[in-house]
């Protein structure tokens, strides 16, 4: 048996050479990075318990070994309105759709991740879970569905799935057979789980006063650290909610922020550890039963989704107290509320201008509710936060959101509102490094004298050559609306043009912005490639496979 192990020096023998009967699949798809850390984290555990193991992301699966397969875990997560995450587009339609093989041998069993403050939660997770069993596929233990709070659900899951896949593998699993994984990023001693303690160096105001709007931009500083990013990558950020907020909660149930809820005092769990600026679905539940109240239990019911989005996305807790008042305890508050998860920013600069800092393009989430002011907790943290403040955060790599590795490749770069971030970072690396390619940005936002993000920046770098093209869409500065897509639309015999001659495509902003955008690159397939609407998917969704067409929609 000792022949079997691997010495030192020696290349092991990957995962994909042992057959499907004998080795584990570990196939994820990801938007912000937790499903393929996940997914990494149990293939390397799965690892060193001497398992073969192969770790796909979803769209380099090669669909055509599905039916061999004999053991599969999908970790996933599911986007806004239900969808999955881009890199697992082709996965799930080739495994929801009529074409799917029978999977009598598999085994099987899926972790989905989500946001249950969206009704589509961990939507994505489910179909697969459902499909997987239709095709005759065996689950080997029910489907995890995590929430913001990951680990809560994951890591039992984890647990489970190591348990599983030792008892599957066991009797034929080789000894020390080791896929060699993409070594760690960077060593940072600064982690989600560990953040650092980054100084705020700027805070300024973007959008014009009295607008209604309240964008940032903030510097902050990684010196000394160890702590570097990529365009595209996005800063950490976990969030406290407004004291104003805690209080309020606090006033309104009568509980006293001293009292103790496992060793803690209540106030301290309110301020920085349960959400109390996204309410959602499982607590809606738990307190509809408190309150008595038959609108609220209604709501819950699958023919009033619509219902149900439109509370959960503009009440908080707070509001939700307010009008359908119920009594809780300290405790019972605290385990019912989901423990409060990092936020994530996409960075808007580049290293090799900036040095160790990062910049963040934030919108101050704020508005009035009958109750009173009502904000976002990670917005409001940053925009009330002083020069000089502290910070926790990280850094969260964003593999699939790049600039071509080939600078003489031309980016088109749509981005309106706030989702224009990553592309002052893609400006920038761009001209420090000299890329020949040429640079076209489309930008929107309401109105073109309160709310030009960087308006002398982009107006410096067409001057200076960095940016190549510029359009604007300032819906509403006109009768009708005008958003980028109609740009893109109105363009469309040279954007198709740029993009047949290598251009890479990429789109941050808003899930509804992101999807409209979509269906203006798909009709310029149709109007100026001469495709049909099949053949413009497939022409979009090769551009996808290929890191052509990049999203970052939230
Ligand atoms: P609106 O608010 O005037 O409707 C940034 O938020 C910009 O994106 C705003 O100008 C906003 O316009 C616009 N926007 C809203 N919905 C959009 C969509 N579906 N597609 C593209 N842009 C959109």
């Amino acid at each position: 048996a000792a022949g079997l192990a691997a010495r030192p020096g020696q290349r092991p023998a990957a995962a994909a050479e042992v057959s499907a009967s004998a080795r584990l699949s570990i196939v994820y798809g990801s938007q912000t990075g937790n499903a393929k850390r996940l997914a990494e984290t149990l293939a390397r555990q799965a690892e060193a318990q001497g398992l073969a193991v192969r770790l796909v992301r979803a769209d380099s699966y090669p669909l055509r070994e599905l039916k061999d397969e004999r053991l599969l875990y999908v970790v996933i997560s599911t986007q806004g309105d239900g969808d999955p995450p881009d890199d697992a587009r082709g996965f799930v339609e080739h495994l929801l759709g009529k074409r799917a093989p029978q999977l009598k041998s598999l085994k099987f069993a899926v972790l989905g991740l989500g946001d249950s403050s969206y009704p589509q939660f961990n939507a994505t997770g489910r179909q697969l879970d459902e499909r997987l069993a239709e095709l005759g596929a065996q689950r080997l233990f029910a489907r995890g569905e995590a929430d913001l709070d990951v680990e809560t659900v994951a890591t039992p899951w984890l647990a489970k799935a190591l348990d599983g896949a030792r008892d599957e593998l066991k009797s034929n699993a080789p000894l020390a057979t080791v896929t060699p994984l993409r070594p760690a990023a960077a060593v940072s001693p600064w982690s989600r789980e560990k953040p650092y303690a980054a100084e705020l160096l700027a805070n300024q105001r973007l959008t014009g006063r009295g607008n209604r709007k309240d964008v940032r931009h903030l510097e902050i500083s990684l010196e000394g650290s160890g702590l570097s990013y990529q365009p595209g990558d996005a800063l950490g950020l976990w969030p406290k909610n407004p004291p104003a907020l805690v209080d309020a909660v606090l006033a309104e149930l009568s509980l006293d922020a001293d009292a103790a809820v496992d060793g803690a005092p209540l106030r301290h769990w309110l301020d920085e550890k349960r959400e109390l600026t996204k309410l959602a679905r499982p607590f809606l539940q738990k307190h509809a039963e408190r309150a008595g109240r038959d609108e609220l239990s209604r709501l819950l019911q699958p023919e009033h989704a619509d219902g149900l989005a439109k509370l959960l996305a503009t009440h908080q807790l707070i509001d939700l107290l307010q009008a359908f008042p119920a009594a809780w305890s300290a405790e019972d508050l605290v385990a019912a509320l989901r423990p409060l998860a990092p936020r994530l920013y996409s960075i808007a600069s580049s290293q090799a201008v900036v040095g160790p800092e990062a910049h963040l393009t934030v919108d101050h989430v704020a508005w009035d509710a009958p109750g009173g002011r009502r904000w976002g907790a990670a917005s409001h943290l940053l925009a009330s936060s002083e020069e000089g403040a502290r910070l926790p955060v990280y850094i969260e790599a964003n593999e699939r959101f790049r600039l071509p590795r080939d600078g003489s490749r031309d980016v088109i770069m749509i981005g309106p509102g706030t989702g224009v971030a990553p592309f002052r970072g893609f400006v920038q690396e761009r001209a420090a490094v000299g890329a020949s390619g040429r640079n076209w940005l489309l930008f929107g936002n309401p109105h073109a004298r309160h709310d030009f993000l960087y308006q002398l920046e982009w107006q410096q770098a067409l001057k200076a050559g960095q940016l190549s093209k510029l359009d604007l869409a300032f819906s509403r500065d006109q009768q009708n609306k005008v958003y980028v897509q109609d740009k893109l639309r109105e363009q469309g015999a040279e954007l198709f043009a740029w993009i047949e001659s290598g251009a890479y495509i990429y789109v941050c902003g808003a899930t509804t912005m992101g999807r409209d955008v979509e269906q203006a690159l798909l009709a310029t397939a149709v109007e100026h490639g001469g495709r049909d609407a099949d053949g413009a998917r497939e022409w979009l969704a090769q551009l996808q496979q290929q890191g052509r067409y990049a999203r970052d929609v939230y």
